[in-house]
């Protein structure tokens, strides 16, 4: 039997292990296998284990910290370590906290990710299904945008014990913002640090905080920062990230949303018209559309594209693109989707791609009494998908597709292609 303590093992806690406590609890545990929210999960004397860091199959000793109806342990040692266990690439990992899930092999996160997408949908939306796909891509490299907090005039993340740290190497930062951010340094009062990177590897940074903008903008400009602005300020339209995708060139204000991994966003672009079925007579919309992606990317297929977005910033780039891309059969609504449901009348087809809390109950009554042919569902968090799949009553489910938008964390995004029954 392998035995490993905790200092030879480079996927536990260690100084950040929570300090031992009277409630504390010793345990030997099997790990079934890893849930939503990165932790191994397993069961012993009735009683239900949340174990970060540990993989399915593995056998640990573990610290346990009773709640009410389950308990959350830390890792002493590994009794057994799991087939699928690997060693973290980065030596930042047992206190950064950004990634969950560097401690087990690609093919093994990959397996992890298509259960939790069947159980969440079993289990809150009641219906069985099977992945008819899981897409990923690299595994290193791929974010074009990362937010930062700042350390010594440095910009830092903030790790598992809420402190901010240093850190060199990040393996899931893209290469021209890790470049340019090893350069940074001597910012002052600054808040938050968002570097961004588009097509043209122009790395744009976004400040927050009040204290000494110009002198913090003069250091992010010699560290190779191409163009930074505060939200706090005015800012005015002056530049652009700019992305060439689905046969689209697209601009995108610093301050819009635009999906963080382009290789996975451009199979989902590829995949849609296959997932939406469009034809000549559909009025498709686009609901939380952000700059217009998925919409001006099947609009030439159909009679009519509507947006609804309600962040000024994306709504003024999506204007922007439908004339960039010279595209006349497109409508922009900007507000909340669920204050502008009359945009609904008339749509045969419907892409929604909601922010994590998932669909407005105004909007699920809207898409049950419009009852279009196809919804494809795009979402962040297997939770509420799951949860609306089983409002939207009308529906059923066709059939469900993973992506790896997010790799080496547990976030995943899920694909719901839903057919008016
Ligand atoms: C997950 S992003 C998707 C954007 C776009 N579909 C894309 O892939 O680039 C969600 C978008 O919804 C917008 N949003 C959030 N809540 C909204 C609401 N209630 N009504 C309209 N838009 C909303 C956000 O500003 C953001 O652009």
């Amino acid at each position: 039997m392998a035995t490993s303590s905790i200092h030879e093992c480079p996927c536990l806690w260690n100084k950040e292990t929570p300090p031992q406590d009277k409630k504390m609890d010793e345990k030997k545990l099997k790990i079934e296998k890893v849930v939503y929210g990165g932790m191994g999960l397993a069961r012993f004397e009735g009683k239900v284990h949340l174990v970060p860091f540990s993989a399915p199959g593995d056998t640990v000793l573990a610290d346990c910290r009773e709640k009410k109806d389950y308990s959350i342990c830390t890792i002493k040692s590994i009794i057994e370590p799991s087939p699928v266990r690997k060693k973290p690439i980065c030596p930042h990992y047992m206190v950064c906290g950004g990634c969950h899930l560097q401690h087990v092999k690609q093919e093994a996160e990959i397996e992890i990710k298509k259960e939790f997408i069947q159980e969440t949908i079993e289990r809150i939306g009641g219906i069985k299904i099977q992945l008819k796909e899981f897409i990923s891509g690299k595994f290193h490299y791929y974010r074009n945008k990362l937010e930062y907090s700042t350390f010594r005039g440095k910009p830092a993340f903030h790790g598992i014990d809420n402190r901010p740290f240093l850190m060199n190497e990040c393996f899931i930062d893209d290469k021209n913002i890790m470049k340019v951010r090893k350069n940074i340094q001597g910012l002052r009062g600054v808040r938050k640090l968002i570097l961004r990177t588009d097509d043209t590897k122009r790395v744009f940074a976004i400040l927050k905080g009040n204290f000494n903008q110009r002198k913090n903008r003069r250091i992010l400009n010699e560290a190779g920062v191409y163009y930074s602005i505060s939200p706090d300020k005015k800012w005015n339209r002056e530049e652009f990230l700019e992305f060439r995708t689905g046969g689209l060139n697209l601009v995108v204000s610093p301050l819009s949303f635009f999906q963080v991994n382009k290789e996975i966003l451009e199979r989902m672009i590829d995949l849609l018209p296959e997932f939406l079925l469009p034809d000549k007579k559909d009025i498709v919309i686009d609901a939380y559309s952000g700059v217009g992606t998925f919409g001006l990317s099947v609009s030439r297929y159909v009679k009519e594209v509507r947006l609804i977005e309600e962040s000024k910033f994306s709504s003024d780039d999506a204007i922007h693109n439908i004339r960039r891309n010279y595209i006349e059969n497109i409508k922009v609504f900007r507000g909340k989707v669920e204050e502008n449901l009359d945009a609904f009348n008339g749509a045969t087809k419907v892409i929604l791609d909601p922010p994590r809390e998932g669909l407005h109950k105004n909007v699920i009554v809207a898409l049950n009494e419009i009852r279009p042919e196809r919804i494809v569902y795009i979402s962040c968090n297997p939770s509420t998908l799951a949860r609306d799949i089983k409002l939207l009553e009308d529906f059923k489910v066709d059939e469900v597709y993973g992506f790896n938008m997010f790799p080496l964390s547990y976030h995943v995004e899920t694909i719901a292609i839903l057919e008016r029954e």
